[in-house]
């Protein structure tokens, strides 16, 4: 049974497979994406319905720049027609945007876009969404590093003083629980430069669907696989 008191609080998910959905249907590419986008709206809802506090996406790494420009420019316009569709229906579901990445380096429309979004939805509270774009893992550690060694120089900050906590406060995800859950789709068994110090203790779930067929079943699989696991954190 899931309920609120063993299901995860926080899941992240790489949501990966777009491409070779649409390729196993003699598709453009760009067709997995578009419905990509259907399956978060989804999983959205069902992490709202089922009372979970903070899910992150991951929807564009710091590495997908790679890509061929005609793919880049088509993710980055269906990031706005996303955002820009269903900003009202987040807002009336109490969903609060976050996003989490190297923002500044995006189209400065997106960006501009992104942080009036976060602006208009951060009082909302069902809801925690956390898109990670042009997100990596290393250089998140990387900028925190820079941001710490500032204020150490500028003495505000006791080198003495740097812990765990202190460091997990630099990072994209300051104030954010670590993911309980990693969900990867459609059958990689990698991380790829995602929330590398955050998922030190998380659960992992891999399966085989790619990104477009994940419905809120498999969600619930997911959580269900997740309930039965026994989280020791080292201990015994
Ligand atoms: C995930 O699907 C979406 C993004 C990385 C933006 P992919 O586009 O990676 O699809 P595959 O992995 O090539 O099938
Ligand atoms: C990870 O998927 C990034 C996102 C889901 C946004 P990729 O498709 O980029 O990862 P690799 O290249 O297969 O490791
Ligand atoms: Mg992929």
């Amino acid at each position: 049974m899931l309920n609120k008191s063993n299901i995860p609080k926080h899941i992240a998910i790489i949501m990966d497979g777009n491409g070779r959905w649409a390729k196993k249907k003699g598709l453009p590419r760009i067709m997995g994406h578009r419905q990509g986008i259907e399956r978060v709206k989804e999983i959205v809802g069902a992490c709202k319905g089922l009372g979970i506090d903070t899910l992150t996406l991951y929807a564009f790494s710091v590495e997908n720049w790679k890509r061929p420009r005609p793919e880049v420019n088509t993710l980055m316009r269906l990031l706005e027609q996303f955002v820009k569709r269903e900003l009202n229906s987040l807002i009336k579901n109490d969903v609060r945007i976050k996003v989490i990445g190297r923002i500044d380096e995006l189209p400065e429309n997106i960006t501009r876009l992104l942080k009036e979004t976060e602006f208009i939805t951060k009082d909302n509270k069902s809801l925690m969404l956390n898109l990670a774009l042009n997100y990596g893992g290393r250089i998140e550690i990387v900028d925190a590093v820079k941001a710490i060694l500032k204020d150490v120089l500028k003495g505000s900050l006791n080198a003495t003083d740097i812990d765990e906590e202190v460091f997990s406060s630099y990072l994209y995800t300051a104030g954010i629980p670590d993911p309980d859950l990693l969900i990867r789709t459609s059958g990689e068994m990698r991380i790829s430069n995602f929330l590398l110090w955050q998922i030190s203790y998380s659960e992992i779930y891999f399966t085989h669907k790619y990104w477009p067929d994940f419905r809120r079943k498999d969600l619930e699989d997911a959580i269900g696989e997740y309930i039965k696991r026994e989280r020791r954190f080292g201990g015994i």
